[in-house]
C-alpha cells in the first residue's frame, strides 16, 4: 500500500477538476460509452438544494442517452442515523421525489436499486477491505468531517469503514463516471485506489471510476447560514404545499434595508434569496434586484415564493399522482433490483475466480 491516499488533498483536488472536465466531454460525445453511478442515503424526503443541485444534474445526463444507475445506500443509514424503522419508506419516498423531478424509470436505461439488494455488491466487501489501511481510513476527511458535524466521541466500525462500502456500491457495475459532490471526492479517490490495488494484486478487472464534480450552485439555507438541510429547517422540501412554501419564505432572513439591492458581500442573506431566484428564473441577480427595488424584503420573498411555487408546480402535481400509485413504486425498484443484481452476480463470480476462491 505505497500510494499515500489523502496525503495531498489540494493535488488530488485539482486533478479531479481536470479529470471531470474531460468526463463531462466525454459524456456529451460519447454517451453510449458510458455508466453513471450515484446514489444517496434514503434519509427521507428531497428538498429545493437537491433540486438544483443534483438531480437537475441526474437528468441532464440522463437525457443525453447515458446508462444512469442510483444507488439507494439504505446500508449507508445505519453508519450515523437511528432511522432503520422507516429505511424501507424513505427509500421509496426518495424514488417519488426523484421520478417527479424527471428522472425516468421507464426509458430504460434509468435504474434505481436499493444496495442492500444486491448480496454479491456487498460481499465484494470482504476482498476490499483488506485493500486498505486503517490510517488511511483515519485520514479520509469526508469520514472526519461526519463524525465532528455528528458531534461523535466514538464512531461505529461500519461509518469507519464506510468508503470501502461505497467502492463496492462503484466498482461492481463498471460505472465510469461518478456524479459528485465536492464532499465525496475523497471517497472517489479511495475507489479509484482500490480498483487498482486489486487489480494489481490479481487481475485487471476492475475500472477506475472518474468523479463528475457537477456545478451545483452554492446556495446557503433560508436563514443565511452555510448548507440547506431538512433538520436545520432552512429550505422547501419538494412535497411542501404552495401555502407551506409562502410561509418558510416568510420565515427567511433579510435586512431592514428599504431598497433591495444585490450587494452579496455587505447583504448576503438578500444576495442569497436573491440567487435562488437566479437559479430557477436564469435571470441576472442584478436584474431580479431592480425589479423588486422599493418592493423591500416582503416582494423579494413572494417573487421568491412565486418562483419555487411556478417551478415546482409540474413537480408537485406528479409526485401525487405517483403517491397514489405504490405498487408502480414498488415495480420501479424491482425493476432495478433485476437489472443489476446480474450484473453484481458476474463481477463476484470474476473476483472469487482470480483470489483463486472457486471450488467447483
Ligand atoms: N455517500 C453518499 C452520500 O452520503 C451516498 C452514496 C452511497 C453514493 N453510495 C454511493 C454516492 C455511490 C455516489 C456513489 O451522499
Amino acid at each position: 500500500m505505497t500510494t499515500e491516499l489523502h496525503d495531498n488533498i489540494s493535488d488530488t483536488f485539482k486533478a479531479s477538476i481536470e479529470l471531470s472536465k474531460k468526463a463531462e466531454q466525454s459524456l456529451l460525445t460519447n454517451p453510449e460509452k458510458h455508466r453513471i453511478l450515484t446514489g444517496d442515503r434514503p434519509t427521507g424526503n428531497l428538498h429545493i438544494g437537491h433540486f438544483i443541485g443534483s438531480v437537475q444534474n441526474r437528468i441532464k445526463i440522463q437525457n443525453l442517452g447515458v446508462e444512469t444507475f442510483i444507488i439507494i445506500a439504505d446500508y449507508q443509514v445505519l453508519t450515523d442515523h437511528d432511522a432503520h424503522d422507516k429505511i424501507a419508506q424513505y427509500s421509496k419516498e426518495l424514488v417519488i421525489d426523484y421520478l417527479a423531478c424527471g428522472l425516468d424509470a421507464d426509458c430504460g436505461k434509468t435504474f434505481f436499486f436499493p444496495h442492500s439488494q444486491i448480496p454479491e455488491l456487498n460481499q465484494l466487501l470482504l476482498p476490499f477491505l483488506t485493500l486498505m489501511s486503517t490510517a488511511e481510513l483515519e485520514r479520509n476527511p469526508t469520514v472526519k468531517d461526519e463524525i465532528k458535524s455528528a458531534g461523535l466521541s466514538t464512531i461505529n466500525a461500519g461509518m469507519f469503514v464506510y468508503p470501502i462500502h461505497q467502492a463496492c456500491d462503484i466498482l461492481f457495475c463498471d460505472a465510469t463516471v461518478v456524479p459528485v459532490g465536492k464532499d465525496q471526492l475523497a471517497h472517489l479517490e479511495s475507489t479509484r485506489v482500490i480498483a487498482k490495488r486489486f487489480n494489481k494484486k490479481y487481475a485487471p478487472i476492475f475500472k477506475e471510476p472518474i468523479a463528475l464534480l457537477s456545478e451545483m450552485p452554492m446556495v446557503k439555507g433560508l436563514d443565511g447560514t452555510e448548507k440547506m438541510s431538512k433538520s436545520r429547517n432552512n429550505t422547501i422540501m419538494l412535497k411542501a404545499s404552495e401555502d407551506e412554501t409562502v410561509a418558510a419564505i416568510k420565515k427567511a432572513k433579510t435586512d431592514s434595508d428599504r431598497i433591495i439591492t444585490y450587494d452579496p458581500i455587505n447583504r448576503p442573506e438578500v444576495a442569497n434569496l436573491i440567487e435562488i431566484i437566479s437559479i430557477f428564473t436564469k435571470e441576472d441577480p442584478r436584474i431580479i434586484a431592480d425589479k423588486i427595488s422599493d418592493r423591500g424584503a416582503a416582494g423579494l420573498k413572494s417573487m421568491l415564493a412565486e418562483t419555487i411555487n411556478e417551478t415546482l408546480r409540474p413537480v408537485r402535481e406528479k409526485r401525487k399522482l405517483l403517491e397514489s400509485d405504490p405498487e408502480y413504486i414498488e415495480n420501479v425498484i424491482k425493476r432495478g433490483v433485476d437489472k443489476i443484481r446480474p450484473i453484481a452476480q458476474e463481477k463476484l463470480a470474476k473476483v472469487l475466480e482470480v483470489m483463486n476462491m472457486k471450488y467447483f
